[in-house]
């Protein structure tokens, strides 16, 4: 192996711990972007690691940099992303790497944020030694922020429970549980680390949920979010009945919105932001609710549990950013049971929309599988 080999395979590993570290801020930091740092002396000692621990706080370089202090003098700087050039809730990091005298800076990678951006031309350009890396983990660890600045969308986590045999509920529309209480649980910490959950009428009617995230500690209170075109929601759903605990939106048609002017100001009186969607090609457009949650309500991550018919709709319109899928060992056996999504009628297996596997998880006798879909850019933490 050649030292240039070697230096390669060791910015790799650097980089792949600070992308670990960068995973703690996941629920805190967003809508900024996860980054984590670890800092090298002249010897080659790591001399500390940081994270970006919450939004409006001071980002992991410069958190590196205070409690470094000397030790980072003429030392390398390994980073997820790019260190920012402006000057926004806190000053430049690129100011703060100049004046702590860093030599070599190793990025994984760039700053997709035209405001921020440069910070690798600014620090060349000020004599240091500057490695852009194409490193997975770090542009995973970015996914979310990327997909927001480029589209102005929230990144779409598509989750569901399905039996061996890929049914979501029986043919009567039965579904708990199909996934184990261990399951279950990760899926409250899921909910307690994003900004909206987003369900369908369908499912409101079936299974009368909360969505909200009961079981472990919560980081953010997730907007909950139903499509209900025809504003069917029942008067004791428990999603009225918990607006206390968390927001509420209800996206339904302008035509039921112009036509149940009751139904309406009863649901705003009780603290419902009631959001009337015009049709597009006889649907209500999921990428119109889904700027509604960016624009207004400031998400930038939006986990998806539906039932097939609105699963269906956010994967036609492309709108889903990965999957987490729950496989428990249950057979159905029915043909008639409920399958994962609908609207697709594919002629070939080539026709069928892939996924590419990310991970795989054992959690007692399900198995946790995450995918990465449509933009092929990842999966979040
Ligand atoms: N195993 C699991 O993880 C899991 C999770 C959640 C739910 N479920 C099960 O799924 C079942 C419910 O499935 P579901 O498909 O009825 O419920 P759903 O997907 O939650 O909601 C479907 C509703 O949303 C509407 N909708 C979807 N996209 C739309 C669009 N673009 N424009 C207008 N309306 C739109 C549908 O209208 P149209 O009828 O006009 O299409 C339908 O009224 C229940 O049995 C529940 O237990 C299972």
């Amino acid at each position: 192996m050649t030292i240039a080999q070697a230096t390669m395979e060791v910015d790799a590993l650097l980089l792949d711990r600070a992308a670990r570290r960068g995973l703690r801020g996941h629920g805190h930091v967003e809508p900024n972007p996860m980054v984590g740092c670890v800092g090298v002396d002249t010897e080659g000692h790591v001399v500390g690691e940081r994270h970006h621990r919450i939004v409006g706080g001071p980002h992991a370089e410069r958190l590196l940099i205070e409690s470094c202090g000397h030790r980072l003098r003429n030392g390398t700087l390994y980073t997820t992303l790019e260190p920012c050039t402006h000057q926004g809730r806190t000053p430049p990091c690129t100011e703060a790497i100049l004046e702590a005298g860093i030599r070599r800076v190793v990025i994984g990678c760039l700053d997709p944020n035209p405001e921020a951006c440069g910070g690798a031309d600014l620090l060349r350009s000020a004599g240091l030694d500057v490695e852009i890396i194409e490193h997975q983990p770090s542009q995973a660890l970015s996914a979310i922020f990327r997909h927001r600045v480029t589209t102005g969308l929230p990144w779409v986590i598509a989750k569901w429970a399905q039996t061996l045999d890929g049914r979501l509920a029986t043919r009567s529309g039965h579904s708990q549980w199909i996934s184990s209480a261990r399951s279950r649980r990760l899926v409250h910490r899921q909910r307690g680390r994003v900004d909206a959950i987003l369900t369908g009428i369908g499912t409101v009617l079936a299974d009368d949920p909360r969505l909200t995230a009961r079981d472990g500690r919560r980081r953010r209170t997730a907007r909950r979010v139903v499509v209900d075109p025809d504003l069917r929601i029942p008067r004791d759903a428990a999603l009225l009945q918990t607006l206390g605990d968390a927001p509420l939106t209800i996206a339904c048609s302008d035509s039921s919105h112009a036509g149940k002017p009751d139904r309406v100001t009863e649901l705003a009186g009780a603290g419902v932001d009631v959001l009337p969607l015009p049709p597009v090609e006889g649907r209500l457009s999921m990428a119109n609710l889904l700027v509604h949650l960016s624009g207004v309500h400031n998400c930038s991550t939006v986990l998806v549990e539906s039932g097939p018919g609105l699963f269906g709709s956010l994967m036609q319109e492309g709108l889903v950013n990965e999957a987490m899928v729950f496989v428990a060992p249950i057979l159905l056996g029915d043909g008639e049971a409920m399958p994962v999504l609908t609207g697709f009628a594919p002629g070939t297996i080539a026709d069928g929309d892939s996924m590419t596997l990310r991970s795989m998880h054992r959690r007692d006798d399900d198995v946790l599988l995450r995918y990465g879909v449509s933009t092929g850019a990842g999966t979040s933490p």
